[in-house]
């Protein structure tokens, strides 16, 4: 199977902060950003396997700032690695106000999704060759997240990653 480069699987999506969306204080509701996020995610991993995808974990998103009413919302997302069946894609958030035209990264995260075939079952995608330095960073640190999504999830035990078990019950200081 083909090797393939993240910026292959580049998806980008703009989205303006409706009155729907905001809580009472005017600010964009983390659920709609997950979506929102979700999706262009998903069109990234569909570009990379060239599949059907489902989202398999959300392990980090951080909402540093708030989105208020009348912002411009901007997700970049790409694969940032493939492992066997499984691709983990970094998601990066911009906002742009309405008024200034001010832009600042807002958060990023980190979505898990599989490839599935036609009855759901899980299917192989190409491997993933980083080419920037941010990429290579990305591509790198991505195990570590995989190990932490797989263990927080119950499907490894915490004896398969003993450094990261050390790490939760703070045996490593
Ligand atoms: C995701 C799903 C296909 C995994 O199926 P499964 O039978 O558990 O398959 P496996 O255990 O072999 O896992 C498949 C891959 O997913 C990875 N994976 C599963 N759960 C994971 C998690 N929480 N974090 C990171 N990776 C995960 C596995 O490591 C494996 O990766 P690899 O093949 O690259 O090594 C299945 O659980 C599913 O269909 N879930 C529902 C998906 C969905 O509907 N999402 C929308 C929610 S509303």
């Amino acid at each position: 199977m083909k090797t393939k480069t993240p910026k292959e699987s580049y998806a980008i999506s703009t989205h303006l902060v409706l009155p729907n969306e905001t809580n009472l204080l005017g600010n964009l509701m983390g659920g709609r950003l997950l979506h929102w996020m979700d999706i262009t995610a998903a069109i990234a991993a569909h570009r990379h396997s060239q599949r059907v995808v489902v989202t398999a974990s959300v392990n980090h998103v951080s909402f540093e700032r708030a989105i208020k009413l009348g912002d411009y919302v901007t997700i970049e997302a790409k694969v940032s690695r493939a492992f066997n069946t499984s691709m983990e894609v970094f998601l990066d958030v911009t906002v742009e106000t309405g008024f200034t035209g001010e832009r600042v990264k807002s958060n990023d995260a980190t979505y898990v999704f599989v490839a599935v075939d036609q009855v759901g079952r899980p299917i192989e995608v190409p491997q993933l060759t980083p080419e920037t330095p941010l990429e290579k960073e990305r591509y790198d640190t991505a195990l570590t997240r995989r190990q932490l999504s797989l263990l927080l999830s119950g499907k490894v035990k915490p004896d398969a990653v003993p450094e990261l078990r050390d790490l939760l019950l703070g045996k490593n200081k």
